[in-house]
């Protein structure tokens, strides 16, 4: 998907994601040591899953929105963990046959191909257990008020108001009728609500009060929305070798899509005009914002 941004935004960014991800799979392969016991299984699912593969999106946005405020790189990369834990999990979850009933993810196969089901769905809850423990952690931040903001915020944009509650309605997306609006809301549940928190979790380890935070959440709430409306293009139009996974689905299943609301042409546009609003949210900002600028190209830019 060739666009606005130019290359240099995108090696911008697989630059800085390629540091973060070797500092993730270096702390999974930390955290999820294979136990001598009957649960190897399910350690063995885990790192399958967690190490290895995947953009880092998450904890880049995370590392990007941290360099606004001077964090460290210690509290940075655990929360940038903690939520790759729950991207993972839902990513595990969402491959079930109960779900998308996919065979392939990060160009392996899915966690209950490779495993089974029971292993995959009990890898996906021990992934989702692992971001809260990671949070309460006195290493991710030395203020327990912070660490208890941090948890809520990831547990609210994980649940029924968030992450949960989005793949809920884009289940019955395949049913229903759904309308732009509705569609809107179900993309800003299901994918919007983790890219958010990784941006006010930023805000919330630097004590940024709620209301300096609104064009953080401007610039959020418009590269979530874009970042889907990429996965449901690359989903039509994309490569599936590069993107690791099968492509084709959401129409196969009759799945309401911005897409399918708004065809090929528009819905690409839409991204690009997201992007441009997400990047006139840091006009306040310098040099310091340059990464999440890059961020918001690469988002639509992406082939994978
Ligand atoms: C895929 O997320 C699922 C969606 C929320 C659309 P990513 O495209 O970030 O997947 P990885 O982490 O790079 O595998
Ligand atoms: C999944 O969305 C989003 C999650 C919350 C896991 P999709 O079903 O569109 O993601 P892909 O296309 O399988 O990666
Ligand atoms: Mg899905
Ligand atoms: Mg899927
Ligand atoms: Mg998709």
């Amino acid at each position: 998907m060739a666009g606005g941004g130019g290359a240099s935004a995108t090696d911008m960014v697989r630059l800085r994601a390629a540091g973060v991800a070797v500092q993730i799979d270096a702390a999974f392969d930390r955290l999820l040591t294979i136990p001598d016991d009957a649960r190897d299984r399910l350690y063995e699912a885990m790192r399958h899953a967690a190490i290895g593969g995947g953009k880092r999106l998450r904890p880049l946005l995370v590392r990007a929105t941290g360099d606004l405020f001077n964090l460290s790189d210690e509290s940075v990369m655990r929360v940038g963990l903690a939520v790759e834990c729950i991207h993972v999990y839902s990513l595990i979850h969402d491959d079930l046959p109960a779900m998308d009933d996919d065979d392939m993810r990060r160009g392996k196969p899915t966690v209950h191909k490779a495993y089974d089901e029971a292993t995959a769905i009990l890898a996906g809850d021990c992934l989702h257990d692992l971001a809260f423990e990671i949070l309460a952690d006195e290493a991710c931040h030395p203020d327990p008020f912070v660490r208890i903001e941090l948890v809520k915020a990831l547990a609210l944009s994980s649940g029924p108001a968030g992450m949960a509650g989005g793949q809920m309605m884009d289940l019955e997306a395949e049913n229903s009728r759904f309308d732009l609006p509705t569609v809107t809301r179900l993309q800003n549940l299901k994918t919007g609500a983790l890219i958010a928190f990784c941006v006010d979790a930023a805000a919330i380890m630097a004590r940024i009060p709620d209301d300096r935070r609104t064009r953080l959440h401007g610039y959020a709430r418009d590269i979530g929305l874009a970042f889907q409306i990429a996965d449901d293009l690359l989903d039509v139009e994309g490569d599936a070798v590069l993107a690791g996974k099968a492509l084709g689905k959401d129409a196969a299943a009759g799945k309401e899509t911005f897409v399918s609301l708004l065809g090929v042409e528009r819905a690409r546009e839409q991204g690009r005009l997201l992007v441009e609003q997400a990047k006139a949210h840091l006009h306040g900002y310098g040099p310091e914002a340059d990464l999440l600028r890059a961020i918001a190209d690469y988002i639509v830019e992406r082939d994978r």
